[in-house]
């Protein structure tokens, strides 16, 4: 069963029973409209496409296919909304609005957590624990800031961008939904929002919450399609700001488009983190930390811990038990409760996926997976670790967004420091020692936005969170998620 020796004997011969979340407390339409100045509206062209469950191939919905027309109504929408309403109404109220939304998702958490489960593929332990709470605590957080913005920035003039054009990609739907529209909605911005094209389903449910939060009609807006769509909205002549998260790739082609105009922006791009471990560090804690950042959600996250760098008197120890934990890592039914590793968002991403996992073997890297059965409908990766890698394999300098480690070691500090530099990335990192003077050396050091000490993948709403280099431009979260969405001018 096992194709490691080291396999801990106690896994062997049983699995858990099965602990599946029921589904019958959700209500799912056939099909979304697209949500327009407070109502759900067809689109133009009357087209709809599909989104399905990665987990079992399944369709589960059809969602409105947003033109330039339909984006330009949204546009057109959101104006009105904030040239009216929104923001001549008092900064106190417009905080009440958003507190209602926070708590209107902590209400309905368990039906968001199962949607955003059969949509995306992610285990229903991260939905519910992670991506919706913490998508509740950005509407709480940002609630407070509504009408304090002066105490944010003291001694400068405060004052909305207008219409704020947001794009979002399918590794953290609902959140991502969360960290744009709360800090924009705060600052007195009006918005139009595209969800990614896998992953739509929760935003539209978000919708509703607007709507039953009776803000005013326009001020949140939700356009569904691909690619086209987003770029309908990135060059909409109306919209004052954009904010993107997505691939490295599709940020150079926004910023192109943006470059001469006046509108302003934010880019949250792709990453390829550094976890770094010296040989005094606490292992076992350091693998579950490895675990944490690479395989937590696929290996669908922006910042994933991607490399590990070890210190060489420890290699050997890290990757055995990195190994034996990865043949306990249970992969399969995201709705179960026991399970660890969910499905992969798309066919397209697998591919993405299996294509690096082939040119890692073509590179003359040595693979290990774990031993774990996969269904057989759906898009499954096991947990991949690769071992004899050099700095110039492209499986250590691309970004793979998948459950696929690329293992690396080094001697001293500073050589560790400059292999987990030479990246073009710099969105994370991670740090285990012991010395808390290694730590504050190494933070210093690193170039990425942030970093972790003897933990990985940790967010919460006041920390500002963004890149260096290509992985993006801007912070969102915390007092620097406000910056994005004001104009700022000398009293
Ligand atoms: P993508 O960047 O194409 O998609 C992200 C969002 O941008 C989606 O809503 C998509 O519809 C939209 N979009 C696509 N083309 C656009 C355009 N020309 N103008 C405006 N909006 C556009 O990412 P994709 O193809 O889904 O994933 C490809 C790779 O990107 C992944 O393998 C991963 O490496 C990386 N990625 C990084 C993410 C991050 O959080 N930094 C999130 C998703 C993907
Ligand atoms: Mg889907």
């Amino acid at each position: 069963m096992h194709n490691s020796p080291n396999s801990l004997a106690f896994n062997d011969g049983w699995q858990y029973a099965p602990a599946p979340e029921s589904t019958d407390h959700i209500s799912l339409e056939k099909q979304f409209d697209l949500f327009i100045g407070g109502k759900f509206v067809a689109p133009e062209e009357g087209r709809y496409f599909e989104t399905i469950n990665p987990a079992t191939e399944e369709q589960i919905a059809s969602v409105g296919l947003a033109t330039q027309t339909d984006v330009d109504r949204a546009v057109k929408a959101a104006r009105k909304a904030f040239a009216g309403p929104w923001s001549k109404m008092k900064a106190a109220e417009r905080g009440k609005y958003i507190y209602r939304i926070a708590r209107m998702l902590q209400e309905r958490s368990r039906e968001f957590a199962v949607i955003e489960s059969l949509d995306g593929g992610k285990p229903i332990r991260e939905s519910r624990d992670i991506d919706i709470p913490l998508a509740a605590a950005h509407f709480f957080y940002y609630a407070g800031w509504a009408d304090k913005l002066e105490y944010a920035f003291p001694g400068r003039n405060v004052a909305a961008l207008g219409v704020a054009g947001q794009i979002i990609p399918w590794n953290f739907p609902l959140l991502m939904a969360a960290w744009k529209i709360a800090p924009a909605l705060a600052c007195g911005n009006t918005v139009v929002l595209k969800p990614a094209e896998s992953t739509p389903l929760t935003a539209l449910k978000l919708a509703e919450i607007v709507q039953e939060a009776g803000l005013p009609p326009g001020v949140v807006n939700i356009v569904t399609g691909a690619g086209e769509t987003g770029a309908a909205i990135v060059n909409h002549a109306d919209v004052d700001k954009v904010a993107f998260t997505g691939s490295t790739e599709v940020g150079r082609i926004i910023q192109r488009a943006l470059a001469g105009t006046s509108k302003k922006y934010t880019l949250e791009l792709g990453g390829k983190a550094a976890n770094i471990i010296f040989a005094d560090a606490a292992i076992d804690q350091a693998v579950e930390g490895i675990v944490n950042g690479i395989f937590f959600n696929q290996g669908h996250v922006c910042c994933a811990g991607s490399r590990l760098f070890v210190q060489e008197s420890a290699v050997d120890e890290v990757v055995r038990k990195l190994k034996d934990r990865m043949e306990t890592l249970i992969i399969g039914d995201p709705l179960d409760k026991n399970t660890d590793i969910g499905a992969i968002n798309s066919a397209g991403q697998l591919e993405t996926i299996e294509s690096y996992l082939s040119l890692g073997r073509e590179e003359g890297a040595e693979m290990y997976q774990s031993s774990c059965a996969v269904p057989e409908r759906g898009y499954w990766c096991r947990p991949t670790i690769f071992t004899g890698v050099s700095q110039s394999n492209r499986i250590v300098q691309e970004e793979i967004f998948g459950p696929v480690l690329a293992i690396q070691t080094f001697r001293t500090l500073e050589e560790g420091l400059s292999k987990a530099n030479n990246t073009p990335y710099g969105l994370s990192g991670g740090v285990w020692t012991d010395k808390g003077a290694k730590i504050f050396k190494m933070t210093q050091k690193l170039r990425a936005g942030v970093v972790w000490a003897n933990t990985f993948n940790k967010f919460d709403p006041t920390s500002p969170f963004g890149g260096y280099k290509e992985s993006g431009v801007g912070r969102e979260g915390g007092l620097h998620g406000l910056d994005a969405y004001l104009k700022l001018e000398a009293r």
